[in-house]
Order: C-alpha cells, then sequence, then structure tokens
C-alpha cells in the first residue's frame, strides 16, 4: 500500500511529478480526478489550512471529504497493541482504521507530539498505526512531519526560482514563541530543502534546539545525493548573509521535552531570533524570500514588515497546500 507518510519515502522523480501535476491544478482549478471517492480527514488537532485546503481540494475534484475529530465527535481510539481498553478510549486502532478503509478511498491523519516523552512521540505512532492497519492510502496531515507543507513550500520556491533550486542559500531558522512548539515543520523544512540540492544552513540559539537526529540524518544523507550541503550556525547575521531563501520556525528544545518550565529561562533569552527588516535586509541583494507554515504570531516571530514585504511568499505557500495536496490525492488515488 503506497501512503504519504514523509517525502523522503517518495522517490525524487515522484515528488517532482507531484509538483508538476500540482502547477497544473494550479493553473486550471476543476476536474474529476476525484469523482466518486472520497476522504476521511481525521484531525487529533486544531487547523485552518489543512482542514479546509483538504475539503476544497476533495471537491473540486469531484470527490467528497469526511472531517472526524475523535475524542470530540468521533469515539477516542486506542492505538497500542494489546491495550486493555478500560480507559477513555471505546475503540482500537485496529478497527478504526479498516472501518474506515471501507467507506472511504483515503485517509488523511493530523496527529501532533503529546510533548510529554519524545521517545515515545518520535514513534509517531497515531500515524503509524493508521498505515499499518488501513486498507487505502494514508496522508499524513502533520505529526512529527510536516511532508504536504513542504510540498506547498517546495512549488513557491519553484514558482520564484524555477525547478532547479540548487546552489540557492536557505536559512532555516529558529523564531521565538512564548510556548515550546512541534519540531514537525522544522523537521519537514530541512528534509525538503537537502533534498533539493539547496545550501542549508540551520540557525538556532544552541546545539540544545538541534533537531532529532532521524532529520540531521536524512538531511546529511540528501546532501550527499543532491550535491546541496548543511551547517548549523547560531551566528544570526553570518547566517543571513546573502540567503536567497529565510524559513522561519519554533520548536521546543528536545532535551527539555516535557519539561518545559525548564527550557522556558532559556528560550526567553532569544526572543532577538524574530526575523525583521534589519536581519532581511543581509539576505541576497536584500531580496531574499522569507516564507513561514503558518499559523504565524506577528511581531514574535517575524515583523509586520517582513510578513508585508513582496518577499514574503507565506501566503503563496498556504495557496499551494490547496494544490499539492490535490496532486497527492490524485496520485495516490491512481495507484
Ligand atoms: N500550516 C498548517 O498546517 O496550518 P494549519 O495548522 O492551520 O492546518
Amino acid at each position: 500500500m503506497k501512503h504519504f507518510l514523509n517525502t523522503q519515502d517518495w522517490s525524487r522523480a515522484e515528488l517532482d511529478a507531484v509538483l508538476d501535476e500540482a502547477a497544473a491544478f494550479k493553473a486550471s482549478k476543476y476536474g474529476q480526478q476525484m469523482a466518486g471517492k472520497t476522504i476521511a480527514l481525521v484531525f487529533f488537532n486544531p487547523s485552518l489550512r489543512t482542514r479546509t485546503s483538504f475539503e476544497v481540494g476533495a471537491y473540486q475534484m469531484g470527490g467528497h471529504a469526511v472531517v472526524l475529530a475523535p475524542g470530540k465527535d468521533a469515539w477516542p481510539i486506542a492505538f497500542e497493541p494489546g491495550a486493555v481498553m478500560d480507559g477513555e478510549a471505546e475503540e482500537h486502532i485496529a478497527e478504526v482504521a479498516r472501518v474506515l478503509s471501507r467507506y472511504v478511498d483515503l485517509i488523511g491523519v493530523r496527529a501532533f507530539p503529546k510533548f510529554v516523552d519524545w521517545t515515545e512521540d518520535r514513534e509517531d505512532r497515531v500515524l503509524r498505526g493508521f498505515a499499518r492497519h488501513a486498507t487505502v492510502p494514508v496522508i499524513n496531515l502533520e505529526t512529527i512531519t510536516h511532508p504536504c507543507q513542504e510540498l506547498a513550500h517546495a512549488l513557491a520556491l519553484r514558482e520564484r526560482f524555477g525547478s532547479d533550486l540548487r546552489g540557492r542559500k536557505y536559512v532555516l531558522t529558529w523564531t521565538y514563541h512564548p510556548k515550546a512548539l512541534n519540531t514537525a515543520v522544522a523537521n519537514s523544512a530541512l528534509t525538503i530543502a537537502t533534498r533539493l540540492g539547496m545550501d542549508v544552513t540551520l540557525l538556532c540559539p544552541n546545539d540544545q534546539y538541534l533537531l532529532d537526529e532521524r532529520y540531521m540524518g536524512w538531511a546529511k544523507a540528501n546532501v550527499a545525493e543532491s550535491g546541496g550541503s548543511l551547517q548549523v550556525s547560531h551566528d544570526i547575521d553570518a547566517a543571513y548573509k546573502d540567503a536567497d531563501v529565510v524559513y522561519a520556525k519554533s520548536w521546543g528544545a528536545l532535551p527539555f521535552f516535557g519539561n518545559w518550565a525548564d527550557e522556558k529561562p532559556m528560550r526567553d533569552r532569544y526572543k532577538h531570533f524574530i526575523v525583521d527588516e534589519r536581519k532581511m535586509a543581509l539576505t541576497r541583494e536584500g531580496r531574499g524570500l522569507f516564507s513561514h507554515c503558518l499559523p504565524l504570531r506577528r511581531n514574535v516571530k517575524a515583523s509586520d514588515g517582513v510578513m508585508d514585504s513582496p518577499h514574503c511568499i507565506a501566503i503563496d505557500e498556504a495557496e499551494n497546500r490547496l494544490h499539492v495536496q490535490k496532486a497527492v490525492m490524485a496520485r495516490l488515488l491512481r495507484g
């Protein structure tokens, strides 16, 4: 069964084909690629962009989406094999995934980490549980990676720079946020930027903010294959200098996972990682592109001036979620 759990599972040729098809969907909105087909969108966490773009995308291709929120409007689910279900959960993923597979043609799953124990969260058990038991393709709507966001970001970069992104200087910068957030988008940005052969700098306050070794490892393997490069920097001005792209995201420091009160005093010392006009002026000819997956707290993660600049492509990237996801759904339905 072919799923879309991570871009790393798909070949470069498959990803390029999805991006090409997404560009075609952008040019021509309506079709029948999903006529008579359905997708269940299972949300364990809130969403604006993901839910809207998948529902609208299914509609525009002649299909239909059903949205479910387990524990709210659907039964709470147990995921552990052999679970003795004497707690909150009313049914097991073994039944949920197989029953949904009898009704629908695709299943999308959003399940953020529980933020208590990274060794558990990094197993991605909810998504893996759906993928293991479903008999239809499963799409990751953001768990500990966000592959749909990666494709939308890649399409936005292709629109500005063309399809060959090799040699572009790409900065993934940590930014302040009052809460410790998911590393998913950072893991994903690192993955796709290295896959596309860019010269990637991971800018973060100190080594405590390095990403999980799985994603650092993917990035290293990707640059070896793609001809790009990877470096880690804690020097803001050096990282921004001559950057073609600045991608911002906040995330929690993994050594403090589950002990966020202990991370907070350190985090609060790094509010100056905000993306602002002074830093963006250091980028290539002061015209480097800026983007973020959204939602974004203005004047905390990025200034109004950056968000409202013509070099900000965050809205294009958000729009592209619709087009790339239509391409992913259409491809998975074609088998
Ligand atoms: N970027 C993104 O996934 O947005 P939502 O959380 O609103 O779906």
